[in-house]
């Protein structure tokens, strides 16, 4: 089996928490994406639910799949979001952004009841901080948020460099939002309470990758079968 095999399974088994007359948060990235087309099928097939998407790249998956779509003012609390990430950690803390949607996801995360990650197990990780740290960053001030951010991360114990995204060619890339996205290779992320509660402290930071006390569960399948991760005060039955 492969990686996709892997992410369409778990995508499967979160599938699995889906009712009609949900309002459900769509995440974005290539294992998202399993998720949004096996959503569409069920929508075919008479499933009714309305959908939030994280990105411009999901919203015009789930459209072209014939799923309804709607914005969170139209539905400012959701049921249920189903996302991927770039890294999940033992305590359900992960790391996301490689696809440069963190804002949106964490915005629709935290307005959902309800958070479901779905990965293949390359993303399960004892320590975060091997992928490196996407955070969002406004572009006016750059040169000003990248000495805060180096300087307040070495305090919450991460050095390493920073990498602003490029897009097309040499041009940065711009985030949905019209922001920049900073890479930041810190290695181990020790503390990564620490280094978010920092972060939230600098003006130019629009939102860090690290996503601490979002997820309530974690469906991770690979070549051992599927490993569930769920949080404390998660009422998720563990039907997988
Ligand atoms: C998008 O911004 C990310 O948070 C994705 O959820 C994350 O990068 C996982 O993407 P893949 O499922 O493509 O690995």
């Amino acid at each position: 089996m492969s990686a996709d095999d892997w992410k369409r399974q778990a995508a499967e088994q979160a599938l699995i928490h889906v009712r009609s007359g949900m309002k459900l948060g769509l995440g974005t990235g290539s294992t998202a994406a399993k998720f949004v087309q096996l959503l569409g099928e069920k929508v075919r097939d008479g499933l009714d639910v309305v959908c939030v998407p994280t990105s411009e790249a999901t919203r015009a998956q789930a459209a072209s799949l014939g799923i309804k779509l709607a914005t969170l003012d139209d539905h400012p609390l959701l049921d249920l979001t189903v996302d991927g990430a770039d890294e999940i950690d033992e305590e359900l803390r992960l790391i996301k952004g490689g696809g440069g949607a963190l804002l949106r996801e964490k915005i629709v995360a935290v307005a959902s009841n309800r958070v479901i990650i779905i990965a293949d197990h390359s993303k399960r990780v004892d320590t975060l901080g091997a992928f490196a740290l996407p955070i969002e960053v406004v572009p006016f001030g750059l040169k000003s948020t990248l000495g805060l951010i180096s300087d307040m991360a070495a305090d919450a114990g991460c050095t390493g460099s920073m990498t602003l995204r490029k897009g097309a060619g040499t041009q940065p890339f711009i985030s949905d939002n019209g922001n920049y996205i900073l890479d930041c290779a810190f290695g181990n992320i020790d503390d990564p309470e620490s280094l978010e509660d920092a972060l939230k402290l600098i003006p130019g930071v629009v939102e860090s990758g690290l996503f601490i006390g979002i997820a309530d569960l974690a469906i991770i399948a690979g070549p051992m079968g599927i490993e569930v991760l769920s949080s404390e005060d998660s009422e998720f039955e563990l039907d997988v």
